[in-house]
């Protein structure tokens, strides 16, 4: 009997791209702004100084916040609130006591009227809800290289719209 071989693309990997520097990650990630959904998980990444906080900067400036993008890092969460929605931003690299997870609520923050951009998302296992979303920053010698992989449909729908607009 043959093993299951058919590919799983839960997990989808879905194109590298090459970005040369701040204002490249930037540009890309405003480019997003207008094809995110409230409900979508957006897992983000990549070692310390990778730009994963740099990604959250341009999404949020795409959607039209033109204040300062603090670094979660101290207080794990910063939240924006938008007229239709609010965003989140996690930074779970300080984050170690699964306690923690439950007495800030933070399973809340995960709904329908939220889009939530996750920062180390390793750190949090199997409490996080599954990602629609991820990007993977590689830190070149000059430059990064990001990865997207779709994790579920509304993920898939995402990318796709995303991509053709690149085309257009
Ligand atoms: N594509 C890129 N090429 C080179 N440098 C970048 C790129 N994207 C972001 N940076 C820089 O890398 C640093 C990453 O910072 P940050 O976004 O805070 O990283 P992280 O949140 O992953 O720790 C910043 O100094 C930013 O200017
Ligand atoms: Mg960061």
């Amino acid at each position: 009997m043959l093993l299951n071989s058919t590919h799983s693309d839960s997990n989808h990997q879905d194109g590298v791209y090459y970005l040369a520097d701040e204002a490249a990650m930037l540009d890309f990630s405003n480019s997003f702004a207008s094809f995110l959904q409230t409900g979508l998980v957006i897992t983000l990444v990549g070692n310390l100084g990778a730009g994963k906080t740099t990604l959250v900067r341009g999404i949020l400036h795409g959607l039209g916040y033109q204040g300062i993008v603090k670094s979660p890092t101290y207080n794990l969460v910063e939240i924006y609130k938008f007229s239709r929605l609010y965003l989140y931003h996690f930074d779970f690299y300080r984050f170690n006591d699964c306690l923690e997870w439950e007495e800030a609520g933070f399973r809340e923050y995960f709904n329908s009227t939220s889009i939530c951009f996750v920062e180390w998302p390793e750190k949090i296992g199997n409490l996080l809800p599954n990602a629609d979303l991820q990007f993977s920053i590689e830190i070149l010698e000059t430059g990064r290289n990001i990865a997207i992989q779709t994790g579920t449909d509304a993920g898939k729908q995402c990318l796709e719209y995303w991509r053709n607009q690149k085309k257009t």
